[in-house]
């Protein structure tokens, strides 16, 4: 659902992405991970359609998403890092807006609206201001607005940032979800034990460079460190990078 194919985005003379190779099959959480300016958010970035790549391609379902961002985008859900939320719109305004940007049916708008607020706990502050929501509600509101027209890949830019542990675990447990009903999902982040908890593989990036990808055991096998944790197989190819 997801492919990388030789992507690469230079800012000047940084290579902020390199030559990233992969692929993410439907029902695959694939973990992004990687030290703070390593290319993870210029490559999600690039997935949404918000930047241009220097060279290299995205494909999104088999859809091109530079030659052809109208079918790439209509299949993905797409959170970034630094949401951009209007403030003064309750969390029900927001939802019907990001609605009627992706084209959902508005008869169909109520009862998905519904579902998505009851699944986040955002049911009972529908009618609040967002300027009013603590920043995990704001989180979870904007995961709730991807999910709206049932995106069959999902891109993810550091969603656990700030949420304290409940709002974790019910984040987690909706891409667990996501990923049964056979979402793709591409997520990025840098707290390790969210990855190896949640992740059927991971790739690691570093300097723009993706090192290795795979599941743990293939990590631990590309790094040399038997049956080490994510922590350690991690440290181990950061540094030997
Ligand atoms: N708009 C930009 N202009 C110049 N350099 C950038 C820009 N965006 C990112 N970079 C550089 O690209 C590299 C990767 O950054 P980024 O993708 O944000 O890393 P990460 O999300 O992994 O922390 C860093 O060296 C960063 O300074
Ligand atoms: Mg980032």
């Amino acid at each position: 659902m997801i492919e990388l194919i030789d992507l690469s985005k230079n800012y000047g003379d940084t290579h902020a992405v390199r030559k990233l190779n992969l692929r993410v099959a439907a029902g695959e959480i694939y973990g992004f991970i990687g030290p703070n300016g390593a290319g993870k958010t210029t490559t999600i970035r690039m997935m949404g359609g918000i930047i241009e790549p220097t060279s290299g391609r995205i494909l999104i379902g088999g859809s091109d998403m530079h030659a052809d961002p109208v079918s790439a985008k209509k299949i993905i859900g797409f959170v970034p890092d630094r949401p951009f939320l209007y403030e003064k719109l309750t969390g029900m305004e927001f939802l019907k807006f990001i609605s009627d940007i992706y084209q959902v049916q508005s008869s169909l708008f109520p009862s998905k609206a519904k579902k998505l607020l009851e699944q986040f706990g955002l049911w009972s502050w529908r009618n609040e201001i967002i300027a009013a929501y603590s920043h995990g509600m704001k989180q979870r509101l904007i995961i709730a607005a991807a999910l709206l027209h049932d995106p069959k890949v999902l891109v993810i830019d550091e969603p656990m940032v700030g949420l304290d542990p409940s709002a974790v675990r019910l984040v987690k447990d909706i891409l667990r979800d996501l990923a049964r009903q056979d979402v793709a999902i591409f997520v990025s982040t840098h707290t390790l034990s969210i990855a190896e908890d949640l992740c059927h593989r991971i790739g690691v990036i570093s300097k723009g460079d993706l090192l290795a990808q795979g599941t743990l055991a293939e990590l631990n096998s590309a790094a040399r460190t038997g049956d080490a944790d994510l922590e350690e197989v991690f440290l181990t190819l950061v540094r030997e990078a």
